[in-house]
């Protein structure tokens, strides 16, 4: 049998800090609203000459050269983003592009803040069949250039930056199962329009990100809930059994939530938000690389990602270090 391994991860965090106290300057907030209600203190925007195709290329050379490979030996690039710089080509093919890789496939996923669990899951189905020997899965996004700065329900959770996995084909288990899901139901709660392509009876409506928070919230509680009891039931563990909760970076009170159904402490979640906001598809990737450059996530350990977002899209991916 083959498995999935990681090789590599890489991040990247623009150099711009925006602190809550800078936003209640302009919007009608405050620094313990948004610290109480989120876990978030402040939070990283890219530069104008940035873009989600420059981000990765930085999350992706890191994971690269963790990985002690040459970029051509990778054959499949995943990119996760919901800020694009164009519609086509895709992030994929602009990172393939500047990483020079010739003989390989590239795509984008659109999963909202799913899309790297959902990259995951991809690449780990193309490895374990044979389609591809070495898959790279960055999420990169650029929140700050598509939320509303006068809209305060939205501007002070999301922040910038990028991520990257490296995943390696291997003899030895790596990622364990990935559980990916999508309900089409839930649009309004969630959603960021496309103006230029806008339908009927929406023409008009700038392309900024739209969100009822509190209902988003009782949804998402709820559905990491499920998706960790699916998780566990699917490879027949105890909760004991995980080492390390990297969850997606929306809020500090989601991620409680998850930790108690999993009755983890604190201690064994890897927590981000607090100095970067929710960075979409590039949190779980970014606190992932995060723990295991700083030491925390070692070899051989068991570390369970998830992540919520807009469709309604979630998934896991549990995995063996
Ligand atoms: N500062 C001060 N007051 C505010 C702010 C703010 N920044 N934002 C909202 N308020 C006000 C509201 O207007 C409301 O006032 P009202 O009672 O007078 O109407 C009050 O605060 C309470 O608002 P709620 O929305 O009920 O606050 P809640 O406790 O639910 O917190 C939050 C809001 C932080 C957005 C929370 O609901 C949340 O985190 N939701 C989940 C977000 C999420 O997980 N999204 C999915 C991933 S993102 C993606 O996929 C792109």
């Amino acid at each position: 049998t083959r498995y999935s391994r990681v090789i590599g991860t890489g991040g990247y965090l623009p150099s711009e800090i925006l602190t809550n106290d800078q936003i209640s300057e302009t919007v009608d907030t405050s620094d313990s609203w948004i610290f109480e209600r989120t876990g978030i203190k402040s939070r990283r925007i890219a530069g104008s000459d940035e873009s989600a195709a420059s981000m990765a290329e930085i999350a992706a050379r890191q994971a690269i050269e963790m990985a002690g490979i040459d970029a051509e030996e990778i054959d499949l690039i995943i990119v996760a983003t919901g800020t694009p710089d164009r519609v086509y080509p895709s992030t994929g093919c602009l990172l393939q592009q500047r990483l020079g890789i010739k003989n390989c496939v590239a795509f984008d996923v659109q999963a909202a803040c799913s899309g790297a669990i959902f990259g995951l899951s991809i690449a780990d189905q193309y490895i374990k069949t044979g389609a591809a020997r070495k898959a790279l899965v960055v999420g990169s996004e650029l929140c700050s250039r598509i939320v509303d700065w006068t809209d305060r329900t939205t501007c002070v959770l999301f922040g910038d930056g990028a991520g990257a996995i490296l995943l390696g084909a291997a003899e030895e288990t790596g990622i364990l199962s990935t559980h990916i899901h999508s309900d089409g139901e839930f649009e309004e709660l969630l959603y960021c329009p496309n103006p230029q392509a806008a339908p009927n009876g929406h023409p008009h409506e700038p392309g900024y990100i739209s969100m009822r928070g509190n209902e988003v919230f009782k949804v998402a509680v709820n559905t990491l809930g499920r998706i960790v009891d699916e998780t566990l039931e699917a490879n027949d563990l105890d909760k004991e059994a995980i080492d390390w909760l990297v969850p997606h970076q929306a809020n500090i009170r989601i991620i409680q939530a998850t930790a108690k159904k999993l009755k983890m402490p604190m201690e064994q979640v890897v927590v981000t938000l607090e100095n970067q906001g929710n960075t979409s598809s590039a949190s779980v990737l970014l606190a992932f690389n995060e723990a295991v450059r700083d030491g925390r996530i070692q070899r051989g350990q068991v570390v369970l990602l998830e992540a919520f977002g807009a469709g309604f899209t979630w998934g896991s991916a549990l995995l063996k270090y």
